[in-house]
């Protein structure tokens, strides 16, 4: 069954937020806290390790009813019965959507065309469980009989923001295996990796769902080659292994079938890292731990198939962005996690928001006339503090952000934990409240100093505060934002799980690539052809 097909706009939900907007969009947050005692109470889930507080927003009590209401009127609760039972929700690539059975209990049914897929997640599981163990143990040996000591991810977009940004996030948990990760097509990026690696002892980990990308084959080939002028064919299969739905592409490279991990189509690329996507994230911090991040991931799933909508995490921030996005016309969303360890976390968000919801055709085929997709940027606090802070407190902007703290540190220097905690709830606070006048007067600014050192203040987070990093808690957190991206995607009546806007730049340069080395230049506009032969009279 397809997912409903609801234009927003029309809804009665939707008239009822836009005649509420009128009257919030002067309110100041600062006056409803003051009205409202109890108002961070109202606006806050606990659930588990979580604690969401997102009272700091430019909503009042009608208006999270009538987001509520617009969840209902769009028919969210079908859509996600229809995600979860295996449905072919995407439609315009006729798959069903299935990242979520990659983490059930091997107990769950998960139905792919009338089969239950849970007994094939559990064989790849396992083998990737097996290998992982001969790895790390160093029983699986290269070539020359030493165990592996480094290991290198060859992939792109999710196959390598995914298992990059996990194994970055999770690097205290990691075992003795030194972990790299090649993806741009640009030769110095695997050529300063090559730089760093043994043939001997390094594994070559080759993630491409299709096996047709150019960057990863590209990649995959100057490392084979590499490798081949130190060692013979025959130890290919020894240190080279896929991840892949292409079985045939994978055995033309030369990889041994007994080395090849398999996925499947029901799995998103950019959704990918809870299949054998995450065999980089398994071998860099075992196993159990990359079971772990599965298991959080699962406990989310349970939590947005099965809470209420007004306490369900996934789907309060969603309807949360959709204000701003598409009432307050704000155009960009930050996500500043106070924890260094999660410095890729934006980088790797803006694939899976950004690639799913960066859409304007409706899933009727028509052009929509209304916003979809936020742009997604940030960087870790406090350094983004003395970075871009500026101007969301004090720019022309409006920039909602999530900020993602961990009440307790890793390494335990409690010192840096309550310097990080403070600035991690000062910043919210600063922006919820801003600087009057009156009080940049009484700190005895001179006069001419005074409209510069005002903050308006007024300006939306949501403060999503976990008990810690752990394995399990970020498996939460990816998966909270993965199902964000589901709820926007079903509001804004868009397709989220293709991506061909991805596809003409690829097709244009192969085009091009044909014409380099003094090959007559194809009809192009004047720029692109100037440009062209220009790199081609000085390459
Ligand atoms: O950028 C387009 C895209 O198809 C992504 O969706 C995908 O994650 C990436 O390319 C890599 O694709 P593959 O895993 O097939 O190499």
């Amino acid at each position: 069954m397809a997912l409903p097909s609801i234009n927003p706009t029309t809804t009665e939900a939707w008239k009822k937020l836009q005649t509420n907007f009128e009257t919030v969009k002067d309110l100041q947050m600062k006056d409803l806290f003051a009205q409202d005692q109890e108002r961070a109470n109202k606006f806050t889930i606990t659930w588990d390790d979580f604690y969401v507080d997102f009272s700091k927003n430019r909503i009042t009590e009608e208006t999270f009813r009538y987001l509520l209401e617009l969840a209902d009127d769009v028919k969210l609760k079908a859509a996600i019965k229809s995600q979860f039972s295996g449905e072919i929700i995407n439609q315009t690539e006729g798959r069903a959507v299935l990242h979520t059975a990659l983490r059930a209990p091997k107990t769950a049914d998960f139905k792919v065309n009338g089969v239950n897929v849970i007994p094939e997640v559990y064989a790849v599981k396992e083998k990737i469980e097996g290998f992982t163990n001969e790895v790390v143990n160093g029983d699986r040996k290269g070539y020359t009989g030493k165990a592996f000591t480094d290991v290198v991810n060859i992939g792109i977009g999710g196959s390598d923001l995914g298992p990059a940004m996990v194994v970055d996030s999770l690097q205290y948990y990691k075992n003795h295996l030194t972990t790299h990760f090649v993806s741009n097509v640009d030769g110095d990026h695997v050529n300063e990796v090559i730089k760093k690696l043994d043939p001997e002892t390094t594994l070559f980990v080759i993630v491409s769902k299709t096996f047709t990308t150019q960057e990863t084959l590209s990649n995959a080939n100057t490392l084979k080659t590499w490798f081949l002028e130190s060692a013979s064919n025959e130890a290919i299969a020894k240190h080279f292994v896929a991840v892949s739905t292409n079985i045939e592409k994978v055995q033309s490279f030369g990889i041994d079938a007994s080395n090849i991990f398999p996925m499947w189509d029901w799995v998103g690329g950019r959704f990918s890292l809870w299949s054998a996507v995450g065999l980089t994230i398994s071998l860099a911090v075992g196993y159990d731990n990359f079971d772990s991040l599965l298991k959080g991931a699962n406990k989310m799933d349970e939590h947005f198939k099965t809470e209420d909508f007004g306490s369900n995490i996934p789907v309060v921030l969603a309807l949360i962005s959709i204000w701003y996005n598409n009432f307050f016309n704000a155009e960009s969303e930050a996500v500043i996690p106070y924890s260094q360890y999660l410095n890729q976390f934006a980088t790797y968000l803006q694939q899976g928001i950004m690639e799913s919801n960066g859409k304007s055709i409706d899933r009727n085929g028509n052009s929509i006339d209304y916003q979809t997709g936020t742009i997604i940027w940030g960087e870790p606090g406090t350094n983004s503090q003395h970075a871009f802070f500026q101007l969301i407190h004090q720019g022309t902007k409006l920039i909602p952000a999530d900020f993602i703290g961990f009440v307790k540190s890793l390494h335990g220097n409690q010192d840096h934990q309550d310097k990080l905690t403070s600035n991690f709830l000062a910043q919210t606070e600063a922006l919820l409240n801003g600087k009057t006048e009156a009080s940049v007067v009484a700190e005895g600014t001179d006069e001419a100093i005074i409209p510069f050192k005002v903050f308006q203040g007024n300006k939306p987070t949501n403060t999503i505060f976990i008990n810690k990093l752990s394995p399990e808690s970020l498996g939460k957190l990816i998966a909270m934002y993965e199902h964000k991206i589901f709820v926007q995607g079903v509001i804004w009546n868009i397709f989220s799980y293709d991506q061909f806007g991805v596809e003409l730049g690829k097709q244009l340069a192969s085009k091009i690539l044909q014409e380099f080395g003094g090959n007559p230049v194809g009809a192009h506009d004047s720029s692109t052809s100037n440009l062209l032969n220009y790199y081609n009279s000085r390459s």
